[in-house]
């Protein structure tokens, strides 16, 4: 079972350069850079707040036996409960097992419990407290059913392929954008006493080749390699873990890629180096799914639980290897410990806590005890965070908000409820749970594309969500049609429909006063999209514009969906990005295209004109030499998403940050604080969870004012981007979402740490504050920054 080499074995060998022939690579010996041992795995140590929770659990592990510390390291049948994955209960000594469940947008396969805004549309709203509060109120239905992790938030994958797709699972192609916002949705819901298992641990930026495959010669392709820098791994996808970190998460998941050729879940360097040791994590690693590939050397690169089972490489051989020496038995304690610890923090400890997977129907088609985890409370938070992750990018001629109309037509398969909405079985949105083919799409004989049916539409019905592990249904989907029907009927408006999918057979009424069109753009976990349009798409949008001109288009987006075909169509008067809304979709869309409330969203990734322009538009092959061993090199670095743009002067069609609003808003009075002069080049704190405490000091204040000069109430989000000295032209360092009403004022503020103002010192290994003028600009997206000034430092080591 533990045939797999060392990743010390394998560091040595590549040095020698085994395997690097002219031919194919033919054995896990090649490394891109390398990937540095670190051992021994560092014990968890109960440093600043976790203090008490580790005495307790040192002094519960220390009445454990072998077996039973081992017994928590592994998942257990879970046939009687509906959980994911579980650990066993130790009984006698009052630890109840644990339950883990999917995911970050609700509570997957279950009943009476919400199906809330997916992490796309929580990033596109920019709304801290918006986030806090859906992570309180979802991990509330987790904790209801007797779920004690809650797999979720994503981080990784953070959009470096446009195409990834999870993309939708995620927040933002951005990590401060993403650190921020998953920060507040790993303390809302800690705060439930729920642990977050922040996720996929690290450098899990594709779907192809995440797992290991049978190529058709029957040899296996490895898992593909994220071949990242230590630069860029600091700077861009370590950073969002590390603010999640900060703020207490007590799980992260390892991911199913391999990193610099060494898998996820027993890379020494990401566990022992990056996760434990400097960024001083105190809970516990578990593995996604099947993420395991090694026994011995997973336990020794850091890893805690295996999921969903022991039997491959833990379980009975974990206890052997311990017993022969081979994984110190301190290794196992610390497996224990930070479990039993991490169970504490939360207080998961309470007799109020609820039993094991209560909730959890095992079979949800069967009979099966009902446990309502829905509350009143929640509904405001549902309401609010579908109206606002929802991107106004065009509004002409006075398109929007619509007024009263006398003939009001939609048009789209996306308009409508979704075939099927049952837990396990969402039609419009998850083929992926079926087992569904691609296959081609005719219509009534009229083939109207050529291109394969290949998962970039959901056909049957509004999409609210995406497909995989993260999908969940609701009590109700609210279809866009449904509630701009109810409106219909208050307004007196004629409202008509035609939702077929063949556009050469519209009705399109020449006397609309405005026409809806409804489409999206599908992606599930387990495939990466083929595009980011589909001319069956914009064939439907362009067939209605032809005779209505004032078309207003919807797009349900599960991630960047280019409108080139229509951008600039003079029909097309508004074009919306509705994202991932969840449960209240049709609701929300109605309050928004009638004014009933404003638009604040922001994009959270860049809208390109040509996909060529992306820095990874696609995921990478499996190609010779490297046909068994997929290599993706990270070659852009830090260059993400608008960084990107910036650097090579690329004009996109819509920029990060860029949203539309009913109101306009005006900026003035920029301040900002000095650093006093000879300040430390380096951190020289302690480390906690989260790395050294003083990265966290705040060195620089910076106020704006922004006026509502509109004539409506509304919100806009003041974005702070700074362009640090050799670093990219400016990234996002704050940003601050502001309720105004018409023709009032507020000011905005923004507190810039220590760490977001230096550069990773991939020497020093470590947070290095430089001296020089940094840039700071305030705007209201990242192309547009009316006030800019310069903040000197000069640090001690000038
Ligand atoms: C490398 O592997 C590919 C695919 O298995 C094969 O087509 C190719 O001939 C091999 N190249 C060499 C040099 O062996
Ligand atoms: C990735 O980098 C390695 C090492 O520099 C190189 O051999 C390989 O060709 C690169 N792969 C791609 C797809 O560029
Ligand atoms: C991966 O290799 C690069 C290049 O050598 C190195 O900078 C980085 O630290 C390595 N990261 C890991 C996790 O192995
Ligand atoms: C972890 O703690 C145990 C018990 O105190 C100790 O024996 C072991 O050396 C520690 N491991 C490390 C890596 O410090
Ligand atoms: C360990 O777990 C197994 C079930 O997976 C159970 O049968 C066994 O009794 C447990 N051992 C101890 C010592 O708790
Ligand atoms: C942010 O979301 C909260 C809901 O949690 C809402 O009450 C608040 O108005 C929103 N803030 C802004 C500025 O829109
Ligand atoms: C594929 O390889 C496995 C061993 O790796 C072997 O058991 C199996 O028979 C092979 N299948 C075929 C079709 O050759
Ligand atoms: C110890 O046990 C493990 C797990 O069964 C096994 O892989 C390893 O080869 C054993 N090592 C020794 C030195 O016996
Ligand atoms: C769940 O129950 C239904 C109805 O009895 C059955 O058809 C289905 O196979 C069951 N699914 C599982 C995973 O057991
Ligand atoms: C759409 O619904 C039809 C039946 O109306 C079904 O055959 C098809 O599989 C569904 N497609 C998806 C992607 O769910
Ligand atoms: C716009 O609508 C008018 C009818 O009002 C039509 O004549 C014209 O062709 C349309 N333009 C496009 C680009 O569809
Ligand atoms: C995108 O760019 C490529 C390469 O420059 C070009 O061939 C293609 O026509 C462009 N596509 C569009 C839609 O402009």
């Amino acid at each position: 079972m533990f045939s797999e080499k060392t990743v010390l074995a394998l560091a040595i060998l590549s040095l020698c350069g085994l395997g690097h022939a002219d031919g194919n690579i033919t054995s896990d010996t090649y490394f891109y850079g390398d990937s540095p041992p670190v051992y021994p795995s560092p014990n968890g140590t109960g440093n600043g707040d976790w203090a008490a929770s580790y005495q307790k659990a040192a002094a519960l592990v220390a009445q454990m036996t072998l077996d039973e510390k081992n017994n928590l390291t592994f998942g257990i049948e879970t046939s009687g409960t509906g959980c994911v994955g579980a650990i066993g209960a130790i009984s006698r000594l009052g630890f109840p097992g644990m339950c883990l469940q999917d995911a970050g947008n609700g509570v997957r396969e279950a009943d009476f419990v919400n199906s809330y805004p997916s992490g796309l549309h929580v990033g596109a709203s920019w709304n801290k407290s918006l986030a806090h509060d859906r992570g309180w109120y979802m991990a509330g239905e987790f904790r209801t059913k007797g779920v004690n992790i809650a797999l979720g938030p994503v981080v990784a994958p953070m959009g470096r392929l446009t195409t990834n797709g999870r993309n939708w699972e995620g927040v933002a192609s951005d990590p401060y954008l993403s650190g921020v916002l998953a920060a507040r949705t790993v303390d809302g819901m800690q705060g439930q006493g729920v642990i977050s298992s922040v996720k996929h641990f690290i450098g899990y930026e594709q779907e192809l080749y995440r797992n290991p495959t049978v190529n058709s010669d029957n040899q296996t392709v490895e898992s593909i390699s994220s071949n990242i820098d230590d630069k860029t791994m600091h700077e861009a996808y370590l950073w969002p873990f590390q603010d999640a970190l900060k703020a207490g998460a007590g799980n992260i998941m390892c991911s199913y890629n391999r990193i610099n050729n060494s898998h996820a879940c027993q890379n020494s360097k990401t566990l022992n180096g990056l996760l434990k040791t400097e960024l001083g994590f105190e809970g516990f690693v578990v593995t996604d799914w099947v993420g395991q590939h090694s026994g011995v050397s997973s336990a020794l690169a850091g890893l805690d639980m295996a999921m969903p089972t022991g039997e491959t490489y833990w379980g009975t051989y974990l206890k052997e290897a311990v017993n022969n020496g081979s994984v110190p038995l301190s290794r196992l304690d610390d497996m224990a410990t930070r479990i039993i610890a991490t169970w504490y923090q939360m207080g998961q400890d309470s007799p109020n806590y609820p039993a094991l997977g209560v909730g959890m129907p095992y079979n949800i088609s069967e009979p099966h005890k009902i446990v309502n985890a829905l509350t009143p409370e929640a509904k405001p938070v549902l309401f609010e965070g579908a109206v606002e992750g929802h991107v106004l990018v065009k509004n002409v001629n006075n398109a929007l908000p619509l007024k009263k109309p006398q003939l009001l037509s939609v048009f789209g398969w996306d308009a409508v409820a979704p075939v099927s909405y049952i837990p396990n079985n969402i039609l419009a949105s998850d083929p992926w749970e079926e087992g569904y083919e691609p296959a081609l799409f005719e219509l009534d004989g009229d083939v109207i594309i050529n291109e394969p049916y290949d998962y970039q539409v959901a056909f049957n019905g509004t999409l609210s969500v995406g497909g995989g592990s993260g999908a969940n249904a609701g009590p109700y989907v609210s279809a866009p049609l449904d509630a701009l029907q109810q409106r219909a009927y208050e307004d007196n408006t004629v409202i008509m429909w035609d939702t077929g999918k063949n556009p050469n057979k519209l009705g399109v009424m020449e006397a609309s006063d405005a026409c809806l069109v409804f489409i999206n753009a599908f992606a599930s976990e387990g495939l990466d999209r083929s595009g980011t349009y589909d001319s069956y798409s914009d064939t439907l949008v362009a067939k209605v514009a032809e005779t209505c001109p004032n078309t207003v288009v919807v797009v349900h987006n599960a991630g960047t969906r280019l409108v080139e075909s229509f951008a600039e169509n003079p029909n097309v008067t508004a074009i919306v990005f509705g994202h991932l809304p969840g449960q209240d979709s049709g609701r929300a869309i109605t309050a928004l295209l009638y004014g009933d409330e404003n638009f604040s969203g922001k994009l959270p990734y860049t809208v390109a004109k040509n996909e060529t322009d992306y820095p990874a538009y696609w995921h990478s092959y499996a190609v010779s030499p490297f046909s068994l061993f997929p290599q993706s090199n990270f070659t852009e670095g830090v260059l993400l998403d608008y960084k990107w743009f910036d650097a090579k002067n690329i004009t996109p069609r819509y920029e990060f940050g860029f949203g539309l609003s009913y109101s306009n808003f005006s900026f003035s009075n920029l301040h900002v604080s000095s650093v006093q002069d000879g300040i430390a080049t380096y951190p020289s704190g302690v480390i906690e969870q989260g790395g050294q405490v003083d990265l966290w000091d705040t060195l620089v204040k910076v106020t704006a004012t922004v006026q509502n000069s509109g004539s409506k109430s509304g919100s806009e989000v003041a974005q702070l981007y700074l362009g640090i000295p050799g670093g990219p032209v400016r990234q996002l360092r704050g940003f601050d979402k502001v309720r105004i009403p018409a023709g009032r004022s507020a000011q905005v503020s923004f507190s810039l740490t220590r760490r977001d103002l230096s550069t990773w010192d991939v020497t020093a290994q470590k947070w290095k504050l430089q001296s020089g003028n940094y840039k700071v600009y305030v705007g209201s997206s990242s192309r547009n920054l009316p006030l800019k000034t310069t903040l000197k430092i000069t640090t001690d080591s000038s």
